[in-house]
């Protein structure tokens, strides 16, 4: 009887290592997350040979590009999912290369022909309480990978309110992105290049995904569900859709970088419209994690002092004068950001 309690605990601690560790986490040099089953494991659905070609040539690229891409540069520092939420700026090379990373890891993940849906999951329930069914996802997900133009993924997605939505996205993009129009952290992959199907499907999009969305490994979404309630990531990418502080952001990095080395001309040309950016934000819409009585004190400091430098620009103070204020600004931005 003991040591069936040890085996039981041992089963479920290496299902739960198994679980965490294909979602890579990790900092640069990534590695190649290992596949959790054989190249035959989903058969009649997947066909191994695509499997392999797909995990061990396309997502093994994808991980020894990003490497490439990343080395030497202040992107090593980064994890995975900061090189997502910052696609925007990180260059082509690098998105491309930590999606299909960071995708392809999830697509392994979310696959298998024994998990199926749990009405009573965690995930279950929210599946129906959003969707009225599993059936009715499944039709959502099969549309959106069918109509997704070229490559792409289809997802289901945990948004930042903490709700469930489905999107697909071109290339190896995904919800995590700020290049993303959907924002949020993606819990169930679905991989439409042709390199997934072209094998066994060739043309017939359609057929695959009718045959993969009942190959979902449930209680994987399960945990990916309610890792991602869990995960801080989902409130930096909702401070990240927060449109009136990124607008504020750009013209105070715009402004106050500059006084820096000595340069007071932009913020004797836009103090004004730093004044209007802070009222901006103060009258804007403020994501629910951030609002607080502190945040909106801070807020309003914002807008009090941004209105006093602009007061002092107006009447040509000096530029140390100038410079002290735009600093106590800033300091006041940071403390919101
Ligand atoms: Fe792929």
């Amino acid at each position: 009887m003991k040591n069936l309690r040890y085996i039981a605990l041992f089963t479920i601690t290496l299902l739960l290592t198994g679980f965490s560790t294909l979602l890579p986490a990790q900092n640069y040099p990534f590695e190649l997350s290992r596949l959790p089953y054989a190249y035959t494991a989903l058969e009649p659905v997947i066909d191994a040979q695509t499997m392999e070609i797909h995990y061990s040539k396309h997502h093994a690229t994808y991980v020894k590009n990003l490497n490439l891409a990343v080395k030497g540069t202040e992107y090593e520092k980064y994890t995975l999912e900061e090189l997502l939420l910052y696609a925007g700026e990180t260059g082509d090379a690098v998105r491309n290369s930590a999606g299909g990373h960071y995708n392809h890891s999830l697509y392994w993940n979310t696959l298998s022909l024994n998990n199926p849906f749990d009405a009573l999951s965690d995930v279950g329930k929210a599946v129906i309480a959003t969707f009225g069914s599993a059936d009715s996802l499944k039709k959502l997900l099969t549309k959106a990978g069918a109509t997704r133009f070229g490559s792409g993924w289809a997802w289901l997605y945990v948004t930042t309110d903490k709700k469930l939505a489905v999107c697909s996205s071109p290339n190896q993009d995904n919800p995590i992105m700020d290049v993303s129009p959907e924002r949020g952290i993606p819990i169930l992959a679905i991989d439409v290049w042709e390199h997934a199907y072209y094998l066994k499907y060739q043309n017939k999009r359609g057929d695959y995904l009718s045959a993969i969305v009942n190959t979902i490994n449930w209680a994987a979404v399960n945990k990916n569900y309610t890792d991602a309630l869990a995960n801080p990531l989902l409130k930096d990418i909702e401070k990240d859709t927060w449109t009136g502080l990124n607008e504020f952001h750009e013209v105070m990095s715009q402004t106050f970088h500059p006084s820096q080395d000595g340069d007071l001309n932009p913020i004797r040309e836009r103090s004004g419209e730093l004044l209007a950016r802070a009222k901006d934000l103060q009258s804007g819409k403020i994501p629910a994690s951030f609002n607080t009585a502190e945040i909106k004190n801070s807020i309003a400091s914002l807008v009090k002092e941004a209105g006093v430098l602009n007061q002092l620009v107006i009447k040509k103070a000096d530029d140390k004068t100038i410079t002290k204020k735009l600093g106590e600004l800033h300091e006041i931005f940071h403390s919101i950001k």
